[in-house]
């Protein structure tokens, strides 16, 4: 295939205006490499640091004794560095641009200073609840300013945050509680989004029911909605007006961790992602700043949910740490109709706009008049993450949406990468639709053949995605389970990271990433093991086994397929199938929603019992023809069936 064919340079106008023209990248990449300690050291001064850091860099990869330490004798305060830092030049800028879900409610312009005045107070609100250094708290919060204070009031007292985001389930926020053994809940009466409510209070309350009675819950008054209240709660808007204004913060060094976020893998529940605060958010803040070439002025808009990754770096902590402007909006695509990203850019003159591909393909589906009926002019960069985006959208986001004026970063990277890892710079890589082309700096990619693990020495490569060294940014540990970090991430490739997807080196040297090569699926841009999908399944007590596996979908990128064995006895239904789709929607939340199910009167099985995934996936991606080998199957017989009623027709 010919890459260069499809390659789209930089405007001078975005070079000129860059941080990082296409020279200053390789020399910095270079240094990145050659001399980490050196450039990282450098790049630390980002930061405000109580006491600067001497030991810059300190990690071992070696399965057994893995250990991730950067900026270790440095000792600082996240909120200050988000915050503080910035009232003696920035107080009356704006920190938080607040949108609600409904158009007709106002704006809300938050200062820095006022960003001072609410954090500290709801620090103090904290500390009068008995959190201080190293306590847990979980949110579970609406899209809202109060989201971010909580955030920032947590790293202020150097208590660790969890954020759940508020689309899961009272289950599945009770989990993440208890798996973090929080003190304090904070969340809000209700959640409104898309013109609807979510009733998160009463999904606390429902959550509680399997926690510790010492948990304390902390209620803000979003809507004033109707909400019941008990012997524990605290209404944390009245007790923040209440609150005073000023609260110290906390010395914490740089590798106390700042928060916990918990995200699906390919085995078992949900691990709680450790990221601790000195290379964070130096990393947060680079990225950042560099990535989507923000300066000063700038009216910053990432879409994403503070209960993801993505609203961790690029919501609150990166454009923070940079004293930007960052865009937080409540609501989502197409409500009330599908023109309202558009108007929000226009209505707040949003510079900078990073979504996810399942958003664009969502309102490329609608048609072009609602994004023209919108003056973009003042966009200048586009973004996008979370899945790979296929070319058909790349090319409307650019053409319509960008005008054809303004690059498109896509940005490869994980929950468990802290930022950005492959991405192209604005004004120093040219771009080509669906490639994550070049690494950050101090980034170091290799493509390994899946098998023996071999680092692939040829420009054009084709395998799985691993790096070879550390970023500052990167996660430490899993919250109480350091076995399963490195198990996860460091046991099957011997001394490389290893991400979990896969990926391709074109002939210039660009990254195409390929998605996921092991059991975790990517939903609408929400990560998902299988794994949870299917012990969701079988707690339901008609269900003796279920398998499940993604399938393309046009608009969410990847589908749940879900291959169900009944009880004997069980009589299938279509009243049946509405039954189980509805049941995981409250065990998990609404993102795990089956799509497809399939009864399966058997399911392929090697002799030891082990379930052949390779041939479901085939089967739920209709393409069958190519099953492989089956002849290590138990019962080769069951595929026959599989394949006659299978769901994905298309
Ligand atoms: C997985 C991580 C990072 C914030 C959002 C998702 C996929 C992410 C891209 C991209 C292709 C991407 C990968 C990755 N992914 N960005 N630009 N191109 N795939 O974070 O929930 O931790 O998911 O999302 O498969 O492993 P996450």
């Amino acid at each position: 295939m010919n890459d260069h064919a499809k390659t789209f340079t930089p405007s001078d106008a975005t070079v000129s205006r860059a941080h990082v023209d296409h020279a200053r990248y390789a020399e910095m990449y270079a240094r990145s490499v050659e001399d980490p300690e050196g450039f990282w050291a450098e790049e630390a001064k980002r930061l405000d640091w109580r006491r600067a850091p001497t030991r810059i860099k300190d990690v071992d990869f070696t399965h057994g004794s893995v250990s991730i330490k950067w900026f270790e004798d440095g000792t600082l305060n996240v909120a200050e560095n988000c915050v503080d830092r910035h009232l003696a030049t920035r107080a009356e800028q704006t920190a938080i641009l607040w949108e609600p879900d409904d158009p007709e409610e106002p704006a809300q312009a938050i200062t820095y200073r006022e960003l001072h005045e609410n954090v500290c107070r709801m620090a103090n609100v904290l500390k009068d609840h008995g959190v201080g250094r190293g306590d847990r708290v979980v949110l579970y919060l609406p899209m809202i300013p109060e989201a971010a204070y909580a955030m920032l009031a947590c790293a202020r007292i150097g208590a660790i945050h969890s954020v759940v985001f508020a689309g899961f389930s009272p289950d599945a926020l009770g989990q993440r509680i208890n798996g973090c053994g929080a003190k304090v809940v904070i969340t809000a009466d209700e959640a409104p989004r898309g013109g609807r409510k979510t009733a998160l209070k009463s999904n606390t309350d429902k959550a509680l029911i399997h926690c510790d009675d010492r948990v304390k819950c902390l209620v803000v008054k979003r809507t004033g909605g109707q909400t019941t209240w008990t012997g524990q709660d605290v209404d944390l808007t009245a007790a923040m007006r209440d609150a005073a204004t000023d609260c110290p913060a906390e010395e914490m060094g740089a590798e106390d961790p700042l928060f916990i976020l918990y995200t699906s893998g390919s085995t078992g529940q949900p691990k709680g992602v450790v990221h601790t605060s000195g290379g964070y958010l130096v990393y947060a803040a680079m990225t950042h700043e560099i990535t989507f070439d923000v300066h000063d002025g700038d009216i910053y808009w990432c879409t994403a949910d503070v209960g993801w990754v993505t609203g961790h770096s690029y919501i609150v902590y990166g454009p923070l740490a940079n004293g930007s402007t960052t865009l937080m909006f409540e609501g989502g695509p197409t409500w009330p109709d599908a023109s309202r990203f558009w108007q929000v850019c226009e209505k707040h003159a949003v510079t900078q706009f990073y979504t996810a591909p399942t958003a664009i393909r969502a309102l490329m589906g609608q048609g072009d008049a609602y994004v023209t009926g919108s003056d973009l002019s003042s966009l200048r960069i586009l973004g996008t993450v979370g899945e790979p985006i296929n070319p058909e959208a790349w090319a409307w986001y650019n053409d319509v949406v960008g005008q054809n004026r303004c690059p498109i970063v896509d940005t490869y990277w994980q929950t468990e990468t802290g930022g950005h890892l492959i991405t192209p710079l604005p004004g120093a890589h040219a771009t080509k639709p669906g490639a994550a082309m070049q690494p950050f700096f101090g980034v170091r990619p290799v493509v390994l053949e899946p098998e023996s693990g071999k680092e692939i020495d040829d420009t054009e490569a084709s395998g799985v995605l691993a790096f070879a060294d550390s970023w500052p940014g990167q996660m430490r540990t899993v919250w109480g389970d350091h076995e399963r970090f490195e198990n996860t991430y460091f046991q099957q490739y011997k001394g490389y990271y290893f991400s979990g997807d896969g990926c391709r080196r074109d002939a210039d040297g660009d990254y195409w990433i390929t998605g996921r090569v092991d059991d975790v699926i990517n939903v609408s841009g929400h990560r998902m093991g299988t794994a949870e999908v299917e012990s969701a399944l079988v707690a339901h007590e008609k269900v003796a086994e279920a398998a499940v596996v993604g399938y393309p979908h046009d608009v969410k990128g990847q589908g749940i397929y879900c291959y169900v064995t009944l009880m004997t006895g069980v009589e299938a239904s279509d009243e049946l199938k509405k039954e189980l789709q509805t049941w995981v929607r409250q065990e998990i939340g609404p993102i795990a929603k089956p799509d497809l199910i399939q009864w399966a009167p058997g399911l392929p099985k090697t002799r030891s019992g082990k379930i052949m995934r390779r041939i479901l996936r085939k089967i739920a991606e209709n393409d069958y023809g190519s099953l492989g080998d089956t002849s290590t199957l138990a019962d080769p017989a069951v595929v026959d069936d599989l394949i006659e009623n299978r769901q994905n027709k298309g």
